[in-house]
């Protein structure tokens, strides 16, 4: 059991007892085994609560356990965790297989034992036959797996990762985020991942915790989090959405417009918000009794889909329409309605 569990951690920075908190009273759980994104705009806090697992902060109160040992107050080595950070920062004077094996050299492990153990972590991030080459030697993609494989040579019971893949580009963070993924499925490893960009979050985890402020805005899976956001600020995070002032009615039911949605949850009467992806609109044809009207402003063709942006009686409408084989031009005139999925009540304030 490597779990990783926060109780009610706060942190404080300086010395200052009024100071403001970086991390204000969190508390959640990494099971052993398994990979939980902390997600969240810059400043939020992301990077503080993974120093703080890691142990190169101490919490200013609350508790930290790992495996189910508390070590809130252990320093980073007695923790037995390893940390790659968005500089990967590997030693420019040495190779490849020196860089890797260098945290077991630290600890004492023989020369060319190192290099055995080095050599088999670099073949488990698929990287064979660069051994000799020096970092400047290498591509982006390839330092972030020699880092990768600096960090796993380690066998750490948990690994940080705090946004790994920022300084690539597109097409290898996305490979590399897959990469990360299936090694972490594959060793069972305990890894807890910080990022601000969703769609590596939703990529990649079994859990998501979005942080806004030092607090934790929601948690869950991927799915839970895309699909049944909470609060305005989540349904805006975790995707485009646009949100829409509603009316909760005294029947539960929910008035958008000419719409009525039926809420997951019970809702009090008054003044409520609606979020909408995009791909939740349902395109009628005009003039269909219950729905909203709507006129085609704009149309952009984007290969696998459309973008529509409608006028409405609620103001504009972005729509994303996977239907390829009947695509409206600017003008034309329709019936917008909402899908079950993709559409969530959420508090007005
Ligand atoms: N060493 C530090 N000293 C003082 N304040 C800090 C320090 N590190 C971070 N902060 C502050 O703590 C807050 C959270 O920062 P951080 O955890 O780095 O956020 P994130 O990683 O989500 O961008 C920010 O307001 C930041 O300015
Ligand atoms: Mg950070």
């Amino acid at each position: 059991m490597n779990g990783i569990e926060l109780r009610n951690v706060t942190k404080r920075y300086g010395t200052d007892k009024n100071g403001p908190l970086a991390v204000k009273g969190i508390s959640f759980e990494v099971p052993a085994g398994t990979l939980t994104t902390i997600l969240g705009p810059s400043g939020c806090g992301k990077t503080t609560t993974l120093r703080m697992i890691a142990g190169l902060e101490s919490a200013s109160s609350g508790s930290i356990f790992m495996g189910g040992r508390d070590v809130t107050t252990l320093g980073p080595a007695e923790r037995n965790v390893s940390m790659m950070f968005q500089s990967y920062a590997l030693f420019p004077h040495m190779n490849v297989i020196e860089n890797v094996g260098y945290g077991l050299r630290m600890s004492g492990v023989k020369k060319d034992e190192a290099a055995l153990r080095a050599r088999g972590a670099l073949k488990g991030v698929g990287l064979v036959g660069f051994d000799e080459r020096l970092p400047s030697e290498l591509s982006g993609g390839q330092q972030q797996r020699v880092a990768l494989a600096r960090a796993l040579v380690l066998e750490p019971a948990v690994l940080l990762f705090d946004e790994p893949l920022s300084n690539l580009d597109a097409r290898l963070r996305r490979e590399m985020r897959e990469e990360i993924r299936a090694l972490q499925q594959r060793l069972k490893l305990t890894v807890a991942y910080v990022t601000h960009d969703q769609s590596e979050a939703l990529a990649v985890s079994d859990q998501i915790i979005v942080m806004d402020h030092g607090v934790i805005a929601q948690r869950g899976t991927p799915e839970q989090l895309y699909a049944r956001p909470e609060s305005e600020f989540v349904a805006g995070f975790m995707g485009e959405a646009m949100v829409f002032p509603a009316t909760a009615q005294a029947d539960g039911s929910v008035a958008l417009g000419p719409l009525r949605l039926q809420p997951r949850h019970a809702v009090a009467p008054g003044a409520v918000k609606v979020a909408v992806r995009p791909e939740a609109w349902e395109i009628g044809a005009a003039g269909t009794a219950a729905g909203l009207p709507a006129t085609l402003r704009k149309a952009a063709y984007l290969g696998s889909f459309y973008e529509y942006g409608f006028d409405t009686p609620l103001g504009p409408v972005f729509v994303v329409s996977t239907d390829l084989s009947s695509p409206l031009a600017a003008g034309a005139e329709a019936t917008l309605s909402l899908a079950a999925h993709g559409v969530s009540v959420v508090p007005a304030a």
